[in-house]
C-alpha cells in the first residue's frame, strides 16, 4: 500500500473523528459528512480491488474502518449486477456515497396499517450522497441500477453497523430481526507510512 492510496479515507475517518468530538447533533453531522463523504467519493483511485469484489450470490459489505469508540464505521459496499437489499432499517444514522456505478433509493415508512413506498425511487448516480436515520426516513430498499455490471458506495453509520441489531421488513410490515456483519476478515492498512 502507498502512502497516497489510503490517504483519501485516512483524511475522511480524521475529518469525521473531529467532527464528532465537535458535536452529537444528527442534523449537523448529517449535513458536515455528507460534505465530507463527497469530498472522499469525488475520486475513485483509492480502494483497493480486494474490497470492490462482487460475489455472484449476494452483494457485499467490506468494512473499511470502524472508530475505536464505536461511534461510526465505514463500509464498502459492493453490489453485483441486478442486486438488491431487501426492505431494512438501520437504527443509526448513515450516509451513503456512490462511488461507482449508480443505484436505485426507494423509501418506505411503517405505520399501524403496514409497510408504505414512501416517495418516489430515487436514482444515484456516482458522486452522490444520502442520508438515512430514524429521525430522517430510516427505512429503505437499495439495489444495483445496472443489470450488466457492478456497482459501489461508500457507507457510514452512527455506529459499528455490522454488530447492531436491526431489521428487515416483510411487505405485510413484519420485522425480521438481524444483524448483517461483514463479508472481509482484515481490514485495509491506512496507517503505514514507511512506503
Ligand atoms: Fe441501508
Amino acid at each position: 500500500m502507498s502512502i497516497s492510496l489510503y490517504q483519501p479515507l485516512r483524511q475522511f475517518v480524521n475529518d469525521l473523528a473531529c467532527l464528532l468530538d465537535r458535536t452529537r447533533e444528527e442534523e449537523q453531522i448529517l449535513a458536515q459528512g455528507t460534505t465530507l463523504l463527497q469530498t472522499l467519493i469525488a475520486r475513485d483511485d483509492w480502494l483497493d480491488a480486494e474490497f470492490t469484489r462482487p460475489d455472484p450470490e449476494r452483494y457485499q459489505q467490506y468494512l473499511l474502518h470502524a472508530d475505536a469508540q464505536q461511534r461510526f464505521s465505514v463500509v464498502s459496499f459492493v453490489w453485483g449486477p441486478g442486486q438488491t437489499t431487501p426492505v431494512h432499517d438501520h437504527r443509526v444514522w448513515g450516509l451513503i456515497g456512490v462511488l461507482r456505478g449508480a443505484e436505485i433509493s426507494q423509501n418506505y415508512r411503517q405505520n399501524s396499517d403496514g409497510l408504505h413506498l414512501h416517495g418516489a425511487p430515487v436514482r444515484l448516480e456516482a458522486g452522490s450522497v444520502e442520508a438515512v436515520s430514524p429521525q430522517v426516513g430510516d427505512i429503505h430498499k437499495v439495489s444495483n441500477a445496472f443489470a450488466d455490471r457492478t456497482s459501489i458506495s461508500i457507507h457510514v453509520y452512527g455506529g459499528n453497523i455490522g454488530g447492531i441489531k436491526r431489521a428487515v421488513y416483510r411487505p405485510d410490515g413484519e420485522q425480521k430481526p438481524f444483524i448483517s456483519g461483514y463479508d472481509n476478515h482484515h481490514l485495509p492498512n491506512i496507517w503505514d507510512f514507511s512506503k
